[in-house]
């Protein structure tokens, strides 16, 4: 099955997991002008297997690129490669999708120090920030190449950045699971990566690049652990379809894998 995403397409943190699962599907599900650039900070190690496996299955359609989201140098030398791989064209969309909770497992405050809150913040929050204005160029210029007659017409066809987030960043929602999983680290980092969000959304809206927050559900990944109910499948079909219907009203907002809105 086809479905409304195009161009070039740039997914980070794609050696397993959710997005492993979105390279794939991104690759089953786009049509022959469609190139995903896969983005994983090991592409040599035994871990990228399954992700070496996906380039053989789906010749010419996705380029691995060596990213480490908590490494200013290592981003730009991404962007950097991608640039050159892209030349005139454009980049329609970045799904934002790497991230760290630490400790490991849900710790309480006693268990949590400053270098979780660091290193979190710096994948979750900092390494998306900088992606997304060194990539700004490119995502302009897809956002240009549009046919005049798109107007101000926003959507991850034309150029559009997607955070993954998380529900359990909403501030408001926060006493509904606080007990259950504290994640100090985890939950401010992810509350920071929706103010990015809509910072961004104000920011870039007068180039109509479309800036939206998506929460996955609670999936079965190594991060999401094996009692989540949701498989990574279905998880990313869902996101999939709601990115392909996303418009100018979704810009800025918070919404789950089957497009509700969560609250702040
Ligand atoms: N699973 C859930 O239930 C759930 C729920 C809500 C939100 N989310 C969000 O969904 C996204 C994907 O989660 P997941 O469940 O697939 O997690 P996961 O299984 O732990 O996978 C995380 C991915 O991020 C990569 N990564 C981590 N740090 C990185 C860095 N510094 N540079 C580049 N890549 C890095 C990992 O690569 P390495 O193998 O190199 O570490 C891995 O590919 C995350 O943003 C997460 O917060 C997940």
């Amino acid at each position: 099955m086809s479905m409304k995403l195009e161009g070039n397409i740039l997914v980070t943190g794609t050696n397993r997991g959710i997005g492993l699962e979105l390279v794939k599907q991104l690759a089953e599900r786009t049509g022959g002008e469609a190139h995903i650039y896969a983005c994983c900070r090991a592409p040599d190690d035994t871990k990228a297997e399954a992700l070496r496996d996906l380039t053989t299955q789906y010749p010419g359609k996705i380029t691995i690129i060596k990213l480490d989201m908590s490494d200013e140098a290592s981003i730009s030398a991404a962007v950097q490669a991608v640039k050159e791989l892209i030349g005139d064209g454009g980049l329609n969309l970045v799904i934002n999708n790497a991230a760290i909770n630490k400790p490991d497992t849900p710790a309480p405050l006693s268990a949590t120090g400053k270098k979780d809150m660091m290193d979190v913040y710096e994948t979750n929050v900092v390494g998306p920030f900088l992606l997304a204005k060194m990539f700004l160029p490119l995502l302009q210029r897809a956002a240009e190449m549009k046919s005049p007659g798109e107007g101000d017409k926003m959507s991850c066809r034309r150029s559009a950045i997607i955070n993954i987030s998380t529900l359990i960043s909403s501030i408001e929602k926060c006493p509904e699971s606080f007990a259950i999983a504290q994640m100090y680290p985890y939950r401010t980092s992810k509350a920071a990566l929706n103010m990015l969000t809509r910072c961004q959304a104000e920011d870039f809206k007068s180039h109509n690049i479309l800036v939206t927050a998506i929460h996955p559900g609670w999936v079965r990944t190594q991060m999401g652990g094996e009692q989540a109910p949701l498989t990574p499948l279905d998880s990313v079909h869902g996101m999939l379809s709601t990115m392909s219907s996303l418009s100018n009203k979704d810009c800025g907002m918070l919404l789950d894998w089957q497009g509700n809105p969560i609250p702040w």
